[in-house]
């Protein structure tokens, strides 16, 4: 039986009136006893029948950058009707490709161009600068980086143009939306002031009409750390008009809440989800979840850490 906590209900009979949608649907949730991670939710034509969404996860099992039949179990695994899955990093160019075995967005003519080239190009990026040696976010491996050549400012149109093409083929599945990290400090490239930043592209966003926004708290620095700085999102939520999906550091508490208290309307799980193809089952019961393995997050093997993760029904 799911315990609903009186900071729930604070929000559910709240008189705020941007509270309106979810003030319905957690109102009826509340009266059958539902978790609010747990209640529907209605993203444009998406009928969502629960709040818990899967992160996107780079696993690097996309071997040559191809998805692999093993990714559709992977990602099957995840799925639960009504359900909303975010698919891994994918590359839209191979100059793009930060990490060996990612996917990309290709169209035919790419995948094969890309079969005579075995080393490939270096990454490009705004300087030639070097990355030192970098604790690999499953805080084991070193990872080393190819040195990126520098882009000159007349190839810029060429990577608005790559990016113009994969937006294109995502428009196709009508699935356009943007996910922003602007408190991550990835390859040594921190804002200086993330906050105005994620403020300002969250406000400019409202142009475009995006299926979501979704954003990652500051307390998830590097995959791996956790900091808390709760409700930092809040200013960015307020400013975007559309529906906003969390993420960084949730637990099941973390998320009711976030839920409850409309600082998002839905929360993306990574490392939770990545060990529990089931997690909104283990929500739904209150089960114990299984540990991740970080040693497996990014090795190729089709199957360890992948898509050996047991299910309740396995582990009980
Ligand atoms: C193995 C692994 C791979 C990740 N890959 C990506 C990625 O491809 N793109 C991205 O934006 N974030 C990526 N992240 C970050 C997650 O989407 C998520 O924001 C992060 O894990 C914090 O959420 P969590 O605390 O629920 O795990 C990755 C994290 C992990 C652990």
């Amino acid at each position: 039986m799911v315990h609903i906590t009186s900071r729930w209900v604070s929000v559910l009979f709240s008189k705020d009136k941007s509270l309106n949608q979810d003030h319905a649907v957690l109102q009826m949730a509340f009266k059958e006893g539902q978790l609010p991670l747990l209640t529907p939710y209605k993203m444009r034509q998406f009928e969502l029948s629960h709040r818990v969404v899967l992160a996107p996860l780079t696993r690097q099992r996309s071997y040559g950058n191809i998805p692999q039949p093993h990714a559709i179990l992977y990602y099957s695994q995840r799925t639960t009707k009504g359900g909303f899955l975010i698919s891994e990093a994918t590359c839209v160019s191979e100059t793009a490709r930060g990490y060996l075995d990612t996917p990309g967005i290709w169209t035919k003519e790419q995948v094969e161009a890309w079969k005579p080239i075995p080393n490939g190009q270096a990454p490009i990026s705004s300087t030639d600068k070097g990355l030192s040696n970098q604790v690999q976010s499953n805080d084991i491996d070193v990872a080393q980086f190819t040195p990126p050549r520098k882009l000159t400012t007349q190839e810029i149109p060429l990577v608005v143009d790559d990016f113009r093409v994969a937006a294109r083929n995502a428009i196709e599945a009508d699935r356009v939306a943007l996910r922003l990290s602007p408190f991550a400090n990835y390859m040594e490239s921190g804002d200086s002031n993330p906050k105005a930043l994620g403020l300002y592209m969250a406000e400019s966003l409202n142009k475009y009409k995006i299926l979501y926004c979704h954003m990652v708290e500051p307390r998830m620095k590097t995959a791996g750390e956790k900091f808390y700085s709760p409700h930092s999102l809040v200013p960015m939520r307020k400013a975007f008009k559309g529906t906003f999906i969390s993420a960084g550091g949730y637990d099941m508490e973390d998320g009711n809440n976030a839920v409850a208290e409309n600082r998002t309307d839905l929360v993306a799980y990574g490392r939770l989800f990545l060990a529990n193809p089931d997690l909104p089952k283990r929500f739904e019961l209150n089960a114990p979840l299984n540990k991740y393995n970080r040693e497996t997050f990014y090795t190729p093997d089709p199957v360890l850490g992948y898509t050996d993760y047991p299910f309740l029904e396995t582990t009980s």
